[in-house]
């Protein structure tokens, strides 16, 4: 297919490496390291690293003055208390975490999340400055059934009936059709950038200026040849890339395809 360059260069993409339950002291501190040296100079996007928790720390030494960010999984939806084994957004901001993963369909499945749950951890991370990235995506029954917007519309409708359309501005938003995470089929850039229209209309309904400063990334089997089409649309403002991202030379090479 040809790939029409209509992606704006004058705001830089945002590549999100989500480790998942992936990595040790030893071979993160390698593979932050391929990173660093990788995406050295000019760099061609903005590159974000979530991790989990008990390695907040070690990306906060490593990466605090270079140009990578760095993020977590998950966080409470309460402040503090009695919650035993969550992690609260004041804790994450304790290690300079920037951005946070939101209902990521593997932990609302696995855990029974509830899209008013969801709600109440993005605004959550908000309140404290941190920037969330919403994970919104449908099944592939729900795709083959032709409800895919529908599913969406009402992840994103919680948020908006909850807090308002104007809680996303300057926020993430990451499209993750959960037939295609770590499926090795990513959606097609057609597929992608008709639902990415859908959510960004679907905020700007809500609340217009918001959806103006709302980023959409994609996630979902993001490789370094998919991404060169995925990242030069100028409805996919990023990518989500869990798999790829645990090899330096996948992800940098993603990091590369991003428009300069
Ligand atoms: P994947 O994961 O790139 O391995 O498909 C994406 C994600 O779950 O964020």
């Amino acid at each position: 297919m040809h790939t029409p360059d209509t992606s704006s260069p004058s705001t830089p993409k945002i590549v999100v490496a989500n480790w998942k339950m992936h990595g040790n002291l030893q071979r993160n501190q390698h593979l932050i390291q391929q990173y660093l040296q990788g995406l050295q100079g000019d760099m061609p996007c903005e590159v974000v690293v979530c991790v989990p928790y008990p390695y907040l720390a070690q990306m906060q030494h490593l990466l605090a003055g270079t140009a990578l960010h760095w993020g977590a999984q998950n966080i409470a939806k309460f402040e503090q208390g009695a919650y035993t084994g969550e992690v609260s957004a004041e804790m994450l901001c304790d290690f300079a975490a920037r951005y946070v993963i939101i209902g990521h369909s593997e932990r609302s499945t696995a855990y029974c999340e509830s899209d008013e749950n969801i709600a109440e951890k993005f605004m959550m991370a908000k309140r404290h400055g941190l920037i969330p990235i919403l994970c919104v995506g449908e099944t592939l029954l729900e795709r083959e059934a032709g409800v895919m917007e529908r599913v969406v519309g009402k992840q994103l409708e919680t948020i908006i009936r909850l807090f308002g359309g104007e809680a996303f501005a300057d926020t993430l938003i990451s499209y993750e059709p959960i037939w295609a995470i770590g499926t090795g089929l990513a959606a097609s850039a057609e597929q992608a950038v008709a639902m990415h229209s859908f959510i960004r209309d679907t905020v700007a309904a809500a609340d217009s200026a918001a959806a103006k400063r709302l980023k959409i990334l994609y996630g979902g089997s993001v490789n370094p040849q998919n991404a060169i089409q995925l990242l030069h649309q100028k409805e996919i403002d990023g990518a989500l890339v869990g798999r790829c991202s645990l090899d330096a030379e996948q992800f940098i090479k993603i990091c590369q395809a991003a428009p300069c």
